[in-house]
């Protein structure tokens, strides 16, 4: 596939300017995979509609169309799994088990890795907390954790023995602090995010789970914004569990999911009781099973799962030169935009991160704005959809000095340079130009006065009225 002669019938002046830095930058501008909603027009406030500006995948990224297409073509064999002897109830089953083999190549899983599917994320990590290793009636040891992390991560680790250290200025810092915590002894698990969902900085895991080894402990990585990124093999890189969810990775159909070793999971708390995780229940007392049906209680999301695996397929599949040229144009793109203006400032957690070491997310706040009023102003006057708030990482945002919140543009397979363009280009006009319409706060979120958009009749919400971003407010 030529790349050099590529023009983009909407190629503005920056996307032309950037084009002369670099052989890489004309794949970035266009997508990598087709993804549903790429021409979705979004009406502007002030009249008219233009292309949307998908500039939020790290929150949830849109669907491939491989996917959707997949989904439709599974539909018709939609049926009961592990409960009917069925043709439909057969298919639905082996689909749902072979997910899991899927899974587990797309990650490097060891062969007797468990791979449970989950709803999300948050779901994973709360079902490893109820398996943490329990001797005598007692844990055995103490979760670790940095102050960086995303809620999902944080917060259920707070119920059983933990210990949280905060980041250093620098990675390298980070990284030795984190071995002095580990050597004091007492830690059975590290948890620790692939990267950041606020900053898109990477952390380097298999240092890290060689770090937790050698005192004795395991570690689980927080994948949720990695494996969308980056490919990861976690027998090479020595991970014990790895989560993530399918709708921060094209698959937005309500799985997540856990891979890792069998062990604890086995052993630990039925992440749901009910049908389906037992091996024989009594009036007033049960055996569970074991392997992923122990927390798998009741029916699984089959279509979910499926598409999960479906997705995973196809970013195993991608180039990876390909891929990561794609990703650093434009974060390249928009960082330097972002930062030639005044005013604003990219945020980043370490001082020595490398930028090849960071995925498509970007942090940044202008001076003088509020973030929500900002991400209000692109969505309404430029068509542009980002993430303002504090990003379900109150520790690390306060500790960055953004106790009320910045603005973070994120991207993936579907993204143009376009998009950052566009972005830089809104910074830059409300900035010498100011807001041109009149903002209100409703529920908590800033939204356009008297907004007389029309959404489609379907979506019963009319706009302002949606509430406000989770993690954002006080
Ligand atoms: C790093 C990270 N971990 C965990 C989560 C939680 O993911 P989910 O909402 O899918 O459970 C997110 C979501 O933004 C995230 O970015």
């Amino acid at each position: 596939m030529s790349t050099a002669t590529f023009t983009s019938p909407a190629l503005s002046q920056n996307d032309e300017s950037a084009q002369q830095h670099g052989e890489s930058l004309p794949r970035a501008l266009r997508p990598l995979a087709a993804v549903t909603g790429a021409e979705l027009r979004a009406p502007l406030i002030q009249g008219g509609h233009v292309r949307y500006a998908n500039l939020d995948y790290g929150a949830s990224a849109p669907a491939l169309t491989v996917v959707s297409a997949y989904l439709n073509e599974i539909l018709p064999y939609y049926a009961s799994v592990h409960r009917g002897a069925g043709y439909a109830s057969q298919i639905s089953t082996s689909v749902y088990e072979n997910a899991r083999n899927i899974v587990r190549d797309f990650v490097g899983g060891r062969p007797d890795d468990s791979v449970i599917f989950t709803r999300n994320t948050t779901d994973s990590l709360n079902l490893l907390a109820g398996c943490l290793a329990v001797e005598h009636g007692k844990h055995s040891g103490e979760v670790l954790y940095l102050d960086i992390e995303h809620h999902a991560n944080l917060l259920p680790w707070q119920g059983v023995p933990h210990r949280s250290i905060v980041a250093a200025d620098t990675l390298s810092e980070t990284v030795a602090n984190v071995r002095t915590a580990l050597s004091h002894g007492g830690v059975n698990l590290l948890a620790v995010t692939g990267a950041s969902n606020v900053t898109g900085e990477i952390l380097p895991i298999g240092e890290l789970a060689a770090l937790a080894h050698e005192f004795g402990a395991r570690i689980v990585v927080d994948a949720a914004q990695l494996a969308p990124h980056r490919r990861i093999d976690i027998a090479a890189a020595d991970v014990d569990y790895l989560v993530f969810s399918g709708h921060k990775l094209y698959a937005p159909f309500g799985a997540g999911v856990l891979v890792g070793r069998p062990d604890w999971l086995d052993a630990g708390t039925p992440h749901l009781a009910g049908g389906g995780a037992v091996r024989e229940a009594r009036l007033d007392s049960v055996s569970w099973a074991t392997g992923p049906a122990r927390h798998e209680g009741g029916s699984p999301n089959v279509l979910g799962a499926a598409t999960l695996a479906r997705a995973t397929q196809v970013i195993a599949g991608l180039d990876h030169d390909e891929w990561h040229a794609h990703e650093a144009a434009i974060r390249t793109h928009l960082v330097e935009g972002l930062q030639q203006i005044d005013g604003v400032t990219v945020h980043q957690i370490f001082s020595d991160t490398d930028p090849r070491d960071t995925i498509g997310v970007v942090n940044f706040s202008l001076q003088g704005y509020d973030a929500g009023l900002v991400a209000a102003y692109l969505a309404a006057e430029h068509g542009i959809g980002l993430r303002d708030g504090r990003f379900c990482a109150h520790p690390l945002l306060k500790r960055l000095g953004l106790p009320s919140g910045s603005l973070r543009a994120s991207f993936g397979l579907g993204s143009r340079l376009e998009d950052a363009t566009r972005l830089i280009a809104g910074i830059k006009a409300l900035q010498s130009d100011g807001l041109g319409w009149d903002y209100v706060v409703d529920a908590g979120r800033w939204v356009p006065a008297n907004d007389h958009r029309s959404y489609p009749e379907w979506a019963p919400n009319t706009p302002g009225t949606a509430g406000a971003a989770p993690c954002s407010t006080d």
